[in-house]
């Protein structure tokens, strides 16, 4: 599966705009993680590109959330370990989460909902200016974006990366692509 193949289907099964934005923040962490874990940056970048592909197919119904999105992985041509990690990143199947690429597609999801949280209460509503202690200010005021699910972001210490660098490496990762995020 080329990345232009993964992202011609995600336009095709998905309207929402942020929701596309958040795919492609959540590509953008994964290849920079996988890079810094000397792991494979295309596998890992497709996968968190992917992870989403269902969300308006199932209409909120988190019973069909990720297994619909496994099969359309599958169907891409997705390796099984990017269908286990798509199909395990919804905690309500109960599938344990066993690989890096697993551990890691869990825990990059929650930190893009923060970090663009974070850059739109700037008053320029801009990526560029904001900083990871700004961000790692906002993680701890618990009224703060209180949809983002702080312990699953805590989770990065499973696959070997302390959390204040988690947080800096995945704004650095966001502010990469700023322009398509519109931030
Ligand atoms: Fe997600």
């Amino acid at each position: 599966m080329t990345r232009e193949e993964a992202l011609n289907s995600i336009k095709a099964n998905i309207e929402n705009e942020n929701l596309i934005k958040h795919m492609l923040a959540t590509e953008a962490i994964m290849r920079a993680l996988a890079k810094r874990l000397g792991e494979d940056e295309e596998e890992w970048g497709l996968t968190g590109l992917l992870h989403d592909i269902d969300m308006e197919l199932t209409q909120g119904n988190m019973h069909s959330h990720s297994k619909l999105g496994a099969d359309l992985a599958k169907e891409l041509g997705a390796s099984e370990t990017m269908v286990h990690a798509i199909l395990c990143h919804n905690e309500a199947h109960g599938i344990p989460r066993e690989t890096k690429l697993d551990k890691a597609l869990f825990c990059v999801d929650p930190l893009t909902g923060l970090i663009t949280a974070a850059a739109l209460v700037r008053p320029d509503k801009k990526l560029a200016g904001l900083e990871a202690s700004s961000v790692i200010k906002k993680f701890k005021q618990k009224g703060f974006a209180a949809g983002v699910n702080r312990q699953q972001i805590t989770q990065c210490s499973e696959i070997g990366i302390e959390f204040d660098q988690f947080i800096e490496l995945g704004l650095v990762a966001m502010k990469g692509i700023a322009a398509d995020l519109g931030l």
